[in-house]
């Protein structure tokens, strides 16, 4: 089969798609696939329609490429595609909304409120310490962490939106767990100085992996089934990883849900196709599989 890697696009997270469609179509390659890659701009519908493809891998990150609008394009197309659907995928980016629906599925997540710019610039409109971010954008952009001890509340600059998301800061351990189907694939405890940024996700040695992480049986067990039941909350299809943050003082009372990301990232310092392979599944297995998920 014709398989169209979608990859880049007009995302903050382009840098970071681009290089993981590139690994995704090497992958898909050496599985014997025939590969176009696509980098996705406004002229995306031409490009489909042109290319024809049997499966679209959506190796897109962000904005656009991750909450739903490719997916309902290509669901017009009646193109079959990786990851999840539309309502999953806006669901997932959607972090407050998101939220909601964890906490219908009976599973922890930090308060949160969204509030504009202007007033969360001009007081804290929670007590620190608390963490401002877009309500939509992946990989660490536009975060602001809002210390304890700060007086001032954040200045937040043109490029943040204009409505933003309050979160209380969830102290702890970055965990996270990758879903692959109906199977949580294991715990990956990351280490890193100080916040785990941008610089730290994709720069190599940024951060350390440790997988699988060192925790206490139930903690482990916790986020398998936390990171199961949050897939299956937002009704994502084929992979998603969910971040968490861990207070170890406060054993699995002290595990929070961050996240779940409907396209995770597939560059080399990703941390979903290192779960994959602890699992003795290869990156190209994973992709094939991917591909095999494929529907509309
Ligand atoms: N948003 C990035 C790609 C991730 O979650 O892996
Ligand atoms: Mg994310």
């Amino acid at each position: 089969p014709r398989v169209a890697v979608l990859m880049g696009g007009p995302s903050s997270e382009r840098e970071v798609s681009l290089s993981s469609g590139r690994e995704c179509a090497a992958a898909l390659r050496g599985e014997g696939f025939d590969v176009i890659e696509i980098d996705a701009g406004q002229d995306l519908p031409g490009q489909l329609i042109s290319a024809a493809p049997d499966v679209v891998f959506n190796a897109l990150h962000g904005r656009w490429g991750e909450d739903g609008c490719v997916q309902g394009l290509l669901e017009w197309l009646k193109i079959p595609y990786t990851h999840s659907g539309v309502l999953a995928s806006a669901l997932a980016m959607d972090k407050q909304r998101a939220k909601d629906a964890y906490r219908d599925a009976g599973l922890p997540v930090v308060d949160s409120v969204l509030a504009a710019k202007a007033e969360v610039s001009a007081r804290h409109v929670i007590a620190p310490p608390y963490v401002v971010k877009p309500n939509n954008e992946g990989s660490s952009v536009g975060i602001h962490i809002v210390h304890e001890a700060a007086n001032a509340p954040p200045q937040l600059g043109p490029e943040m939106p204009g409505i933003v998301l309050v979160e209380s800061y969830a102290p702890g351990r970055e965990l996270t767990t990758t879903v692959m189907g109906d199977r949580a694939l294991g715990v990956t405890d990351i280490l890193t100085e100080g916040w785990y940024d941008y610089h730290a996700k994709y720069v190599q040695g940024g951060s350390r992996h440790v997988v699988p992480a060192e925790l206490p049986e139930e903690v482990s067990e916790a986020c398998l089934d936390f990171a199961l039941r949050a897939h299956r909350a937002l009704g994502c299809r084929g992979l998603s990883r969910t971040d968490f943050r861990w207070d170890e003082s406060r054993g699995t009372d002290g595990l929070i849900l961050l996240e779940t990301n409907t396209q995770p990232g597939m560059t080399p310092t990703s941390l979903a196709p290192e779960q994959a392979a602890h699992c003795g599944i290869s990156f190209g297995r994973l992709c094939r599989w991917l591909v095999e998920d494929a529907s509309c």
